[in-house]
């Protein structure tokens, strides 16, 4: 869930109609980790992957009508720092790490929700 192209194989190989879709998947390493993809894997599984799944499933979700997405967020999201999602320029801390996804998945659902109204 946190490698762009496995969630694009998914999708390619996905043959049967998807009524919810639900992005759970989270960590929070202790440490700053990179993909193989040279993401930082926080922002990768818990936020990226997200996107990439509703976006490589969008045109299946919208023919499995009406269809939902649920993006599992936290009440203790927060702080986003939209400048440095990876924690290039700042020390890492899993904290704010993981504060910052979960108000990025808030704003992830909201931008989803107005996109994909016309398909409900
Ligand atoms: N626990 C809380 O208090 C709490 C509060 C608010 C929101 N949440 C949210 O609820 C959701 C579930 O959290 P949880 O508490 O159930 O956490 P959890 O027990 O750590 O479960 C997280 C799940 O995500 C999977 N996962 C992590 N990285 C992955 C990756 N790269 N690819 C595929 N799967 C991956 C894990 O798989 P493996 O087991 O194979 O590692 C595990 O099944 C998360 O989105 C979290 O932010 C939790």
């Amino acid at each position: 869930m946190s490698r762009y192209q496995d969630i694009k194989d998914l999708a390619k190989r996905w043959k049967v109609p998807l009524d919810v879709l639900i992005n759970n998947a989270a960590c929070t390493p202790r440490t700053r980790q990179e993909t193989p993809e040279g993401i930082e894997l926080q922002f990768a599984t818990n936020v990226l992957g997200y996107y990439w799944l509703i976006d490589g499933f969008t045109e299946i979700l919208k023919a499995s009508a009406p269809a939902r997405v649920i993006n599992v967020a936290s009440y203790w999201a927060g702080g986003l720092d939209i400048s440095d999602l990876e924690f290039k320029r700042r020390s890492y801390d899993n904290g704010k790490a993981y504060r910052q996804s979960k108000q990025a998945n808030r704003m992830l659902s909201a931008a989803f929700a107005e996109k994909l109204k016309p398909f409900q």
